[in-house]
């Protein structure tokens, strides 16, 4: 059996950190479900005294934490601190105080302002005083990536000692290289008298995008708890990413000796909902929960993928919760991209049919960055219409805008081949079309519905044309068009119907 690596989740803390990510007590609970749902081993559920909003959440959060997740409040190494996360904490079935202080030269010299061994007294007290409130106290040398490795060692021996049940070795700036961090989490085990038995935690930032390579790298080196956060959320560029680290485990668990206890098919979920919540976007090519995590757009990628999917994809999206593979039809997609998509949407087509299909296909692709199932629809759609027709549409041009008179020219052309041109003016732009069309096709009818809807979305969308005509006998009949061009879709749709109406009395 591989080691057990903790996942310690401090979205909820660090994560609110990040600037505009603030989030209120309702919505800390909602992730918090989502977190004991993904069976975090322990959730650190704010900073008590930090305001009474945050006091409030840890409380709650400790309510609803079952007692297989520890629930964990933040303190300086300050008394008041620590007996405010304690009250803090009376709600959870196991209870965690996280305190300590800054270890760096700079931390003690600019920020705390005292010496190497004012601080290991501090560090000693602060641990002692939490135990009286709690059996599970976790010691963080601040800013330990930068520290002075032989007073790190001091100082963690002396929070061990002093009943520490965890140690947390945070690099808080990320400024290591991951070799040099995994170094020191070696050599802390091999330095520290009693580090056998506590767990060594690592805290990492992601200042040079290395958070997750920093947290692995310990992990090697003997780490068995990491703090990490949803999309890795948090202060400056974020904290290691929890799917991340995850799924870094879950592949290389063997070479690791390592495995977490984590429902991976729910870190999707756990994704979108921080999101939203938090409202900081993920970014498309965010690994693991990226909207392209399992997007595939070149033909050569998607022939690949469509053959056997790990030609281009390491990890199967359902383990991830992320529904399936992604094929994302545009200009740069072949033949059996379209073929796949369109089997799957129902349509099957024979070689030459197919073919222009495909040139269909590939005239929208060129006018938008994405081609959607919608889009797919409506060139089918539009063949079916196309191959009834008796006149179909040869140009057509609009001026219009204020204080011009809205004027069509349009070219019809009819079953022989013959192009018919006329202009028109109307009301509006739709309007001198209209005219237009009636000039050449002289069928009496009543236009009693006009309806235009964008198929799919972004400003590129296709606008779909849905017209309803009255026959003289009162006869109804529909057309459709969709094309980018909204009057060229209204065309389309117009004429459409007209050809419905001829061809029901030839
Ligand atoms: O980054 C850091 O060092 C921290 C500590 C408070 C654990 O967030
Ligand atoms: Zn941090």
């Amino acid at each position: 059996m591989t080691r057990k690596i903790n996942i310690f989740d401090t979205t909820l803390r660090d994560g609110e950190q990040s600037p505009g990510a603030s989030m209120n007590t309702e919505e800390k609970l909602i992730i918090a479900r989502q977190l004991i749902r993904m069976n975090v081993d322990v959730i650190e559920a704010g900073f008590p005294i930090s305001s009474p909003g945050d006091f409030k959440s840890v409380a709650e959060i400790g309510r609803i934490a079952d007692d297989r997740c520890t629930v964990c409040g933040l303190t300086r190494a300050v008394d008041k601190d620590i007996e405010v996360a304690a009250e803090a904490l009376k709600t959870a079935k196991r209870p965690r105080i996280h305190t300590g202080l800054g270890v760096s030269p700079s931390h003690l010299r600019d920020k705390l302002r005292m010496t190497e061994d004012e601080a290991i007294e501090r560090a000693i007290h602060a641990v002692k005083f939490a135990r009286n409130f709690v059996d599970d106290v976790e010691f963080y040398a601040e800013d330990a990536g930068r520290a002075d490795q032989d007073f790190l060692c001091r100082i963690i021996e002396a929070a061990v000692k002093a009943g520490a049940t965890v140690v947390n070795i945070p690099d808080t700036t990320g400024y290591n290289m991951p070799w040099a961090f995994g170094a020191r989490i070696a050599d802390l085990r091999e330095r520290v008298d009693g580090i056998e038995d506590v767990t060594i935690s690592v805290h990492t930032h992601n200042d040079l995008g290395m958070a997750t390579a920093l947290a692995i790298e310990a992990v090697r080196n003997g780490a068995t708890q990491v703090e990490c956060t949803i999309n890795g959320l948090g202060e400056r560029a974020g904290n290691t990413a929890l799917e991340e680290v995850v799924m870094v485990i879950r592949m290389h668990g063997q070479e690791l000796d390592a495995h977490t206890d984590i429902v991976t098919q729910e870190l999707t979920r756990a994704s979108k909902l921080v999101s939203s919540i938090t409202g900081m976007t993920v970014q498309a090519n965010k690994a693991i929960v990226g909207v392209n995590a399992f997007a595939h757009s070149s033909g050569i990628h998607q022939d690949g993928v469509l053959k056997a999917r790990d030609t281009y994809e390491i990890i199967d999206p359902a383990d991830v919760g992320a529904g399936g593979s992604q094929i994302i039809l545009s200009a740069r997609s072949g033949h059996a991209a379209l073929r796949h998509r369109m089997a799957e949407l129902g349509y099957t087509f024979e070689d030459d049919e197919f073919e222009s299909i495909y040139q269909a296909f590939l005239e929208v692709a060129d006018k938008k960055k994405e081609v959607y199932d919608e889009d797919l629809e409506s060139i089918v759609h539009e063949r079916e219409r196309v191959t009834k027709a008796i006149w179909t549409l040869g140009a057509v041009q609009v001026s219009c805008g204020f204080p011009l008179t809205p004027t069509a020219t349009l070219t019809l052309v009819d079953e022989g081949g013959e192009e018919h041109t006329v202009a028109a003016f109307g009301t509006g732009p739709v309007d001198a079309v209209y005219k237009a069309v009636n000039q050449i096709v002289s069928v009496e009818n009543d236009l009693s519905e006009f309806a235009i809807k964008a198929v799919t979305r972004g400003i590129d969308a296709l606008g779909e044309v849905t017209v309803r005509v009255t026959a003289g006998d009162g006869q109804v009949y529909t057309g459709r068009g969709s094309d980018n061009d909204i009057i060229v879709s209204s065309t389309k749709a117009y004429i459409n119907a007209l050809n419905r109406l001829i061809s029901d009395r030839q």
